[in-house]
């Protein structure tokens, strides 16, 4: 038996004004489709807001079923709504919100392990990487190079071989 460590480096903005330009850019249009979310199951509302190699945005918020599974998270919205709109076009940097419903503060939200999976072949299908930027704590936002980063551990495509 051997204990084994690891770690990872990420960036922590304490505010919304602290982050880089361009991710405040990805901020403002995530938030702005927060208004988009259909959750009327659990009133949590979330979007994800994608930056494109060629600058242009998207964004995906949480669509929710009446019979729960089939509803889809805002992270997996954005992505497959690129992948199937913009297929080649790398994916540079994406941002996650959330609030509940009926109020406008923006609350901590760290993409689900499912949406990591996802963002994570999306990642590897480009090969390469893209930021992830949400927020941690009440007050700040933290920013990681790469899917990677967020996933450790994870099913690999080369398992099916
Ligand atoms: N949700 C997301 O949209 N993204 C995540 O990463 C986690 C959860 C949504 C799913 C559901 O509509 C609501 O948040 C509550 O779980």
């Amino acid at each position: 038996m051997r204990k084994m460590h690891h770690s990872i480096d990420y960036l922590a903005y304490d505010s919304e004004e602290s982050l880089p330009l361009e991710s405040r850019e990805l901020l403002n249009r995530a938030v702005l489709a927060l208004d988009n979310a259909y959750a009327p199951y659990s009133r949590f509302q979330v979007s994800a807001a994608v930056r494109l190699e060629n600058g242009h945005i998207h964004c995906g918020t949480n669509q929710e079923n009446a019979a729960y599974p089939s509803g889809m998270c805002a992270e997996r919205t954005a992505l497959y709504f690129v992948g199937s709109e913009y297929p080649g076009i790398k994916v540079k940097e994406i941002l996650v919100v959330a609030r509940k419903e009926g109020t406008s503060q923006l609350l901590p939200a760290c993409p689900c392990g499912g949406c990591r999976q996802v963002m994570q072949e999306t990642e590897d299908r480009q090969g390469e990487p893209i930021s992830v930027i949400f927020k941690l704590e009440s007050s700040g936002f933290i920013k990681l190079d790469s899917v990677a980063d967020t996933l450790p551990f994870r099913f690999d495509p080369a398992s099916l071989a």
